[in-house]
């Protein structure tokens, strides 16, 4: 599929008909919102300080900028669109560390990583995402924002949100070639696995739970504060069905009546065999 030039005021996104606007003002918007956190967490008076001074020197480079004086065009939105897909602060809110990149990766899959989302490479000519439950792109990130990021709101990023825009930008520039949807399996009766290969297991554990929730047992390392050490808080919560209740929660995470923050593992990305290897590592 031919796309038209990236250029124009008028150029639309391939699949959702999220509309482009012109570098020049949309830089000027992304750089008004900088730093971006600082409604939450700058709490000192020098960072308060600093901002403003952020802000005098953002608003006359803005002015030299509509007169033409300064270049606009230094970093492409492709660029500030990648990024905004490592940057946790993407989501407003101050309690959450993981980004897009924390269960995405922009290539292809690698045997170091087991990530819960799949690849954005040719995202944006998918014709439905989260295995045909969502025919709107720009839905489906917003269920990622609000689902695993904590943003407050169902609809994270409008259509004219610039940030949303330069995302798509950096989506795009992953391909737009109309392509298959990604099977997402998620298993409605989730049964209890007897435990396979412990030393199968490590590996697994490295590749799909170490960057959340840190070294198993002390939690050492972990990137998100709020997740569980495991196993020692499943075994204390749960007891003798600590095996079946992190069975449970990996394939359905917080959904069905389960509650929190954790994505869902399906049955593409971690199967039946990795996870009995997985929950023998752990030590149920
Ligand atoms: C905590 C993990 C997590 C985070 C963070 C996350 N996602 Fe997702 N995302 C998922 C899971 C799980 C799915 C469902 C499986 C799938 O379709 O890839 C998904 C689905 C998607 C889809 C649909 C893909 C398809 O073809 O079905 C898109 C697009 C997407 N995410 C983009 C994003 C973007 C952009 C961000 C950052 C704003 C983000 N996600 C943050 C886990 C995450
Ligand atoms: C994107 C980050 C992330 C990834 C990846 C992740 N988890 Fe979690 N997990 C969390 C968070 C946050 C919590 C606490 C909130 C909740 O219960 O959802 C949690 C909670 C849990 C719990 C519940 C603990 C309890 O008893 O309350 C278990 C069990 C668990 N995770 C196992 C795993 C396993 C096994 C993997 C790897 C297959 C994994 N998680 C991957 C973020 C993650």
């Amino acid at each position: 599929m031919r796309l038209p030039s990236k250029t124009g005021p008028d150029y639309r996104a391939a699949a959702v008909g999220w509309r482009f606007e012109r570098p020049c003002e949309h830089y000027a918007l992304v750089t008004l919102r900088t730093p971006r956190t600082s409604d939450v967490r700058v709490v000192s008076a020098a960072g308060a300080r600093s901002a403003s001074i952020d802000g005098l020197l953002v608003a006359a480079w803005i002015a030299l900028c509509a007169a033409g004086i300064v270049g606009c065009g230094e970093r492409t939105a492709v660029e500030r669109g990648e990024e905004l897909f490592r940057d946790p602060r993407l989501s407003p809110s101050p309690t959450s560390s993981v980004s897009c990149r924390t269960c995405h990766t922009p290539g292809p899959a690698t045997a170091d990583e087991i990530l819960p989302g799949g690849s954005l490479a040719g995202v944006v000519g998918r014709p439905t995402f989260w295995g045909g439950r969502v025919r709107d792109l720009r839905q489906a990130i917003n269920d990622c924002l609000r689902f695993f990021m904590r943003h407050p709101s169902e609809e994270g990023l409008t259509e004219t949100d610039p940030d949303g825009l330069d995302l798509l930008a950096y989506l795009e520039s992953l391909g737009t070639e109309p392509s298959e949807p990604v099977p997402f399996t998620v298993p409605l009766d989730v049964v209890d696995l007897t435990p396979g290969d412990a030393a199968r297991g490590e590996p697994i554990y490295d590749a799909a739970c170490r960057t959340c929730h840190g070294a198993p047992h002390t939690g050492r390392g972990r990137l998100v504060a709020q997740a569980a050490v495991i196993p020692e808080d499943t075994i204390t919560e749960h007891a003798e069905l600590a095996r079946a209740f992190t069975v449970a929660k990996v394939r359905h995470a917080q959904f069905f009546g389960i509650g929190g923050d954790m994505p869902p593992f399906s049955l593409e990305v971690l199967s039946d065999e990795q996870l009995s290897d997985l929950v023998a590592y752990l030590g149920y």
